[in-house]
């Protein structure tokens, strides 16, 4: 099976967490798209969705969604992406498609967050990944040298301008064993909008696509 395969297995197994009246926050990437071509299956039962980017906003409408804004939507029951790394924590790195700052928005406001991924994503230590982190752009040099000093590589992105108008620096190089600390301290750098670990709000449920199938953990 090839990693679109896999990716098309997590993004339907997700299907079943939607029921009658959801309030959908839809993430974004090459997973959530799968997701999307198979949402009109469920479509009856979604009373809302809230997207987490432009893309992702996009999509959805070309599918024949209507897609409103969090401020409208309110809480949402459900919130459904991938990531770039997963741990056994639930712990995650996202931001590869620079949307970490929606989507870590739409995690939080969610009950329940269920992350797709294919088995290649499935890690024991954060950071063999680059971590995207969004930067206002008058601070790059200043967050860059923050990450210097935990021996992180930091590199901005070339030619890349998030949703919210701001700059993604990738830090390369680094192993975060606590990832909920890092996140904290990073979080406190003025200038960073987001760090792209996701472990104050980890996941709830892991859907992870191998060559066997869909292997479903639930955090305890
Ligand atoms: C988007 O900003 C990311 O957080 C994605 O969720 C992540 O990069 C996973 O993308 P793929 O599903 O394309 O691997």
């Amino acid at each position: 099976m090839d990693q679109n395969e896999k990716k098309r297995l997590a993004a339907e197994a997700a299907l079943e967490f939607i029921g009658p009246g959801t309030r959908l926050g839809v993430g974004t990437g090459s997973t959530v798209n799968f997701l999307i071509d198979a949402l009109p299956r469920v479509a009856k039962d979604i009373e809302v969705f809230v997207a987490s980017s432009v893309a992702t906003e996009r999509r959805l409408r070309a599918a024949g969604f209507e897609v409103a804004e969090l401020s409208e939507a309110g809480e949402l029951d459900l919130y459904i992406d991938g990531a770039d790394e997963v741990n056994k924590q639930f712990h995650l790195i996202k931001g590869g498609g620079g949307a970490l700052t929606r989507e870590k928005v739409l995690a939080s406001a969610a009950r329940r967050f269920v992350c797709i991924v294919d088995e290649s994503k499935r890690v024991g230590v954060l950071g063999g990944f680059p971590l995207p982190v969004e930067v206002i752009p008058m601070a790059q040099a200043y967050v860059a040298r923050q990450f210097v000093k935990v021996r992180g590589q930091p590199i901005l992105r070339k030619d890349f301008v998030t949703d919210n108008g701001n700059a993604i620096i990738d830090v390369h190089d680094l192993n975060i064993t606590n990832p909920p600390e890092m996140e904290q301290r990073f979080n406190q750098v003025p200038g960073i909008v987001t760090v792209g670990i996701f472990a104050q709000r980890p996941a709830d449920i892991l859907l992870i696509a191998g060559d066997s199938g869909v292997d479903r953990r639930d955090r305890g």
